[in-house]
C-alpha cells in the first residue's frame, strides 16, 4: 500500500515517517505531487481539519492518505490558540510571529499558571475507509525561547519531565513523547492489524 502524508510541513513529514517507517506500507509525500499546494483548513475543530486534509489529497491522488492537525491549548488563554495555531499571529505568520506572539500574551503571568498541551488528530482516508487518533502530551510554555531543533511551537514548549524544551529534544525523543508520537503509534497499531487481516 502506498499511503501519502497530507503536509508540506517538512518537520512533521520527517516525524510522520520515522513513526511509520516499520510498517510494510510505502511513505509518499507532497513532494512527490508539486500541483497540490496548501489545503485550507477552514474546519472549527482539529478533526475537521485533519480530514479536509487527508480527503483532499486522497481525491486528487487516488492513493490512501495520511493528515494531521495540531493545535496548542494554552490554559491561561482559555484553551487558545487551539484549531488556530497556525495562524495565531495572523494569516502568513511564521513560527517566529506566532512564538513572540505567545510570549507577549503570557508576558507577567508566573510559571505555574503556564500549563499547555499539544494535542493532534491524525486521520486516515482510503476510499471509504476512514480512520482517526488522537494524541496530547503536557507541558508548560516557558517565558523565552530555547532550542534549536523541531519547529512551530517547539522553542517554547517546555516538557518538565526532561526539562527540556521541545526544541532541545533529539528528534527520535520528541517522537517517543510527542502528541504526534502518541497519535501515530495508536494509528500504526491499528493499520498494522489490519494488514495483517487481510494477509
Ligand atoms: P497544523 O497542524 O499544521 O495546522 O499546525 C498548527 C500550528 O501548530 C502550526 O503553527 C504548527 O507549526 C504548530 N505545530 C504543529 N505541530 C507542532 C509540533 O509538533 N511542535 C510545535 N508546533 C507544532
Amino acid at each position: 500500500m502506498k499511503i501519502v502524508l497530507a503536509t508540506h510541513n517538512k518537520g512533521k513529514m520527517e516525524e510522520m515517517s520515522a513513526i511509520l517507517s516499520h510498517l510494510p506500507v510505502q511513505i509518499l509525500t507532497l513532494d512527490s505531487f508539486p500541483e497540490i499546494g496548501d489545503i485550507p483548513e477552514p474546519g472549527e475543530t482539529l478533526k475537521e481539519n485533519a480530514f479536509i486534509k487527508a480527503e483532499t489529497v486522497h481525491k486528487l491522488t487516488g492513493l490512501a492518505a495520511l493528515a494531521d492537525d495540531t493545535g496548542l491549548e494554552v490554559d491561561a488563554l482559555d484553551g487558545a490558540p487551539g484549531v488556530y495555531s497556525a495562524r495565531y499571529a495572523g494569516e502568513k505568520a511564521t513560527f517566529d510571529d506566532n512564538c513572540m506572539k505567545m510570549l507577549k500574551e503570557l508576558d507577567g503571568i508566573p510559571m505555574g499558571e503556564r500549563t499547555a498541551r499539544f494535542r493532534t488528530i491524525i486521520s486516515f482516508v482510503k476510499s471509504e475507509e476512514k480512520l482517526w487518533t488522537e494524541g496530547v502530551v503536557e507541558g508548560v510554555i516557558l517565558d523565552r525561547k530555547q532550542g534549536d531543533g523541531g519547529f512551530g511551537y517547539d522553542p517554547i514548549f517546555y516538557y518538565p519531565n526532561l526539562k527540556k524544551t521541545f526544541a532541545e529534544l533529539k528528534k527520535g525523543e520528541k517522537n517517543n513523547i510527542s502528541h504526534r508520537g502518541k497519535a501515530l503509534r495508536k494509528f500504526s497499531q491499528i493499520l498494522e492489524k489490519r494488514i495483517k487481516s487481510n494477509s
